[in-house]
């Protein structure tokens, strides 16, 4: 799928190349692009990001000052989980509860999420990597009144993310919701089009699995499309089993 050129360009600008580029993902008709995420404008600070060390790293999210969230947020909410977890959860940002607690998926839709992961084997606490996820959201930073995160905002934050990535190195990457399925994979396609499907990134120069579901809270109103996220978790088992399978010969 051809690249939004404004997004393009910031990541171009920011010398994240094709790390972020999709590829592989069906076209998707006209009627299934609906909301979508805006284009990111120009970029700054955070993408010193590159080069860090996960406590480096962890001290310049909780520092950090490159857009106005920070004068709204009561912390950060750098992720949690192992920090080799096979598994990688991305979100879109911290709500209240997490705003006030520092940790992702506290409230209900992360009792939901948890409950979610238990059902294939999985959890934020498991010691052991390859039980483990690490769950992270596309923002650090609490959007006030949980208004939808602005382009700049997602620019400014992306490097971490990226980062984070790079240095916990999952083998399978679940996104749940739009906003975030739309950021990662860099497109503008409706998550009913992106479902069901096994997309990829690049992250460090090897090619990692997405799997795209919908977001917990989305999921608490709309208990019916509930099987369909358990659809995606069975294809997102199927297909980390197949790598380990592959991985083992
Ligand atoms: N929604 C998200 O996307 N992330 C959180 O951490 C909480 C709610």
């Amino acid at each position: 799928m051809a690249l939004d050129p404004r997004r393009a360009a910031v990541w171009q600008a920011m010398g994240l190349g094709p790390v972020w580029q999709s590829r592989g993902s069906a076209p998707v008709a006209a009627e299934d692009r609906t909301a979508t995420v805006p284009a990111v404008e120009p970029v700054q600070a955070s993408a010193a990001a590159v080069a860090m060390d996960w406590p480096t790293l962890r001290e310049r999210v909780a520092s950090c000052v490159a857009c106005g969230l920070c004068k709204t947020r009561t912390q950060t909410v750098f992720g949690v989980g192992h920090a080799q977890a096979h598994w990688m959860i991305v979100g879109e940002a911290p709500g209240a509860e997490e705003d006030a607690r520092g940790e992702p998926f506290v409230g209900q839709a992360g009792r939901l999420l948890d409950n979610m992961l238990a059902s294939v084997g999985m959890s934020r606490q498991a010691a052991g990597a390859t039980e483990a996820v690490f769950i992270a959201n596309v923002l650090k930073c609490r959007p006030p009144n949980n208004r939808n995160p602005e382009p700049s905002e997602v620019a400014s934050c992306q490097p971490f993310l990226q980062r984070q990535l790079e240095l916990v190195g999952p083998k399978l990457v679940i996104v749940m919701g739009r906003f975030a399925a739309q950021s990662l994979l860099a497109t503008e396609a409706s998550i009913a089009s992106l479902r069901g499907k096994v997309h990829g990134i690049d992250v460090a120069g090897r090619r990692v699995p997405v799997i795209v579901t919908y977001h917990p809270a989305y999921l608490l109103r709309n208990l019916a499309d509930k099987s369909k996220s358990w659809a995606d978790l069975c294809l997102a088992r199927s297909t980390y089993r197949d790598l380990a399978d592959r991985a083992a010969q």
